[in-house]
């Protein structure tokens, strides 16, 4: 299916043309645009008002969603059917956080007692290990060490931090991702290994970051505690149950998740061990129950009133439409400060696509470059370009009212500042204010010349602002299949398969080529002119 010869997408086309020209200071005019350009839903509010759209656009875009099947795509979805059609598996990250006593039948067999019987081993493995009944050879854990990468690193490491406040006291964390090794340098020169617990989250459990530093752990851990004590120290989740007997990995330390589960999509299976490790049981699963609530308001709402499909018709009219290819997320608050890596993974990695589901090429923009930062700190670096400079980015401004610390009169700060970028983006500051405010501190004209072109704010820029009460871990919950579905909305509009990453593999794959190169130059003979340039150099300065 080509969407962009669809009426819908031509009339949004043409839409988009006639708005040319036309500016959000004319759309926030009046009084009216809150209420219709904001929803409430499950404890999120969504305030689009800053969004360069209109009543017409939104119908459009419902035509659009329509054309698409939404509706059924999302049912197909949700019933488990194979909708990554690449690699002919259901995408069921929903059943991970669904109620167990709801059955989900998929080939005939009823998955949630699966999902059920690991999600009480973890929760029993995670209750032992803080009670002291699973400990290291020196006595209770102090330390966990989650060893992946990709959504076995992004998704724990970003949800310890937002939970932060929620977190068991005495229990440290270390997240060890890059095959640099700098990151299990640090742990080793800084942790007592007889009370760490290392937990090796790899779904395919052959990454090579993710083995190479697991094998570093284990050199560290048989070398300090002996070899014995191997069993006891290392937890592991993953598919390949021969790649984790082959590592050794204890029966009763050992986690699976299924094919079904996407790695950028596994935080809520036991790739979520850590997390719970981190924060307990309890608010482990009212995270999970987080993002089963937003999973029912996006099977049920009307599409006027459904956050996900909102949020990603809205992101298509920017990236479409308007031709906004960069996208920035700016929560105002510190605590989601690995929130936009988390979300670049999911995004980038689902909706980074140029064919069709059935391998055609796409003729439109797909997914947009996404990034960001903390509001507060990126005020003070990169907001300058996205006032003033050339490029054009959309923005999810994020908040939540309660501040996620002990300071609320701080988190007041943030709040006014994050409700007043999303105006200045918005609104900008024109010539002649600029030339009103200035010519009152009685500059003169020559002065006034030189100087109101640098201060001109041209405004017009799209944001969004998601604000809740407080991050809790039903929040961030729901907030993460919030984008998930928005992530899968954008792809059943574009037609592409957001749960497959055959992107990935081109550069694993010449990595491996290369090692032996980079290692002993002797061996750089297949190697390009421009590669063996570089090993030239690795060669001198080793
Ligand atoms: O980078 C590609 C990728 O396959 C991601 O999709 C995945 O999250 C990551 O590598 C890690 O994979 P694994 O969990 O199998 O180690």
């Amino acid at each position: 299916m080509n969407p962009t010869l669809s009426s819908a997408w031509q009339q949004l086309a043409d839409h988009a043309r006639g708005q040319q020209g036309s500016h959000l200071r004319q759309l926030l005019a009046g009084e009216t645009r809150f209420a219709a350009f904001s929803r409430e839903a499950e404890g999120l509010l969504l305030d689009f008002t800053r969004q360069r759209l209109d009543a017409r656009t939104l119908e459009l875009l419902f035509d659009l969603a329509a054309h698409a099947d939404l509706g059924e795509r999302i049912r197909a979805l949700l019933a488990g059917e194979r909708v990554n059609n690449t690699e002919g598996r259901p995408a069921l990250h929903t059943a991970l956080r669904r109620r167990h006593d709801r059955p989900l039948r998929v080939d005939g067999r009823d998955l949630m007692q699966d999902v059920a019987a690991e999600s009480a081993k973890v929760a029993a493995f995670v209750r032992d290990v803080h009670a002291g009944r699973i400990a290291g050879s020196g006595g209770p854990f102090r330390t966990i060490v989650n060893i992946g990468i990709g959504g076995s690193d992004l998704g724990p490491v970003m949800a310890v931090e937002a939970l932060a406040r929620f977190r068991r006291p005495g229990l440290g964390i270390r997240f060890v991702s890059n095959v640099d090794g700098c990151q299990i340098a640090d742990v080793i020169a800084e942790v007592d290994p007889a009370t760490t617990l290392i937990v090796v989250c790899s779904k395919t459990f052959t990454t090579l970051e993710t083995m190479t530093n697991a094998n570093r752990a284990r050199q560290w851990i048989a070398e300090r505690l002996g070899k014995d004590a191997l069993a006891r120290h290392f937890a592991a989740v993953s598919t390949n149950h021969r790649a984790m007997d082959g590592f050794g990995i204890n029966l009763d330390f050992r986690f699976t998740m299924w094919d079904w589960v996407g790695g950028r999509y596994s935080l809520w299976s036991s790739i979520g061990l850590s997390l719970a490790l981190a924060v307990g049981v309890d608010h482990f699963h009212a995270f999970l129950a987080g993002g089963a609530a937003i999973d029912e308001h996006f099977a049920a709402a009307p599409f006027a009133d459904n956050l996900p499909v909102l949020l990603g018709l809205i992101g298509a009219w920017n990236v479409n439409f308007l031709g906004t290819p960069s996208h920035a997320v700016l929560p105002y608050d510190q605590r989601l400060h690995r929130f936009a890596a988390y979300l670049q993974q999911l995004e980038m990695e689902s909706n980074g696509k140029r064919v069709h589901r059935d391998a055609t090429p796409v003729g439109h923009a797909t997914g947009p470059v996404l990034w960001g930062e903390p509001g507060s700190n990126a005020q003070h670096s990169f907001f300058q370009l996205l006032h003033q400079g050339t490029a054009d980015v959309a923005m999810d401004f994020l908040a939540p009212v309660r501040a996620s610390n002990p300071y609320q009169e701080q988190q007041e700060l943030a709040l006014a500042n994050c409700f007043a970028q999303a105006e200045a983006f918005a609104l900008g500051q024109t010539e002649e204010q600029v030339r009103a405010e200035l010519a009152g501190k009685g500059m003169s004209e020559a002065q006034l010349a030189a100087l109101v072109p640098h201060k001109v704010h041209p405004g017009n820029r799209a944001s969004s602002v998601i604000l809740f009460r407080e991050l809790d871990p039903q929040t961030l919950g729901k907030l993460i299949a919030l984008y998930e579905h928005k992530v899968y909305v954008q792809s059943v509009l574009w037609d592409i398969n957001p749960f497959d990453q055959w992107g990935v593999e081109l550069g694993k794959k010449m990595a491996d080529r290369l090692v032996p190169a980079v290692r002993d130059p002797a061996r750089a003979g297949g190697q390009s002119a421009q590669v063996r340039g570089l090993l030239e150099y690795v060669k001198r300065w080793r």
